[in-house]
């Protein structure tokens, strides 16, 4: 699957977004080595803070269904944002444990495109290394 079918996957995720505060939608596809895909929408909540963004309900799908790091091979995310979401700061630190440093991930919101990884949106990151010393 190429770049632009995933980012297309991502887009139909964002239909399912349940987002009635924000009004903001978000999507997300992961793309694992096999050729399967999970998709993610942003969750969001009463109680703002219990809210899920879309990359984290899409790598969570991933995990849930046995991939990991290593069987995963790209994350799109798109949103109907007036330009294109990166992910938050939370999500920085999820997906650096989740994802490759070097996983591509794709945002677009339709009109402008990136193209990243978590080496460049989480450098110098808090990670297992610290913790299992
Ligand atoms: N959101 C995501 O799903 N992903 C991001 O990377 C940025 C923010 C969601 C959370 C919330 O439902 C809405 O966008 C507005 O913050």
């Amino acid at each position: 699957m190429e770049r632009n079918e995933l980012i297309q996957e991502a887009f139909k995720a964002m239909e399912n977004a349940y987002a009635p505060y924000s009004n903001y939608h978000v999507g997300a596809a992961v793309l694992c080595t096999d050729g399967k895909v999970f998709l993610g929408a942003n969750i969001e909540n009463a109680s703002f803070g219990a809210t899920n963004c879309a990359e984290r309900s899409a790598v969570f799908a991933a995990y849930s269904n046995g991939y990991r790091k290593d069987t995963i091979e790209a994350l799109a995310i798109v949103s109907d944002g007036g330009r294109i979401a990166a992910p938050c700061g939370i999500c920085r630190q999820v997906l650096s444990e989740l994802l490759k440093p070097d996983t591509p991930i794709w945002l677009s919101n339709g009109r402008d495109d990136c193209d990243t990884n978590m080496e460049e949106l989480l450098p110098m990151q808090f990670s297992q290394e610290d913790v299992l010393r």
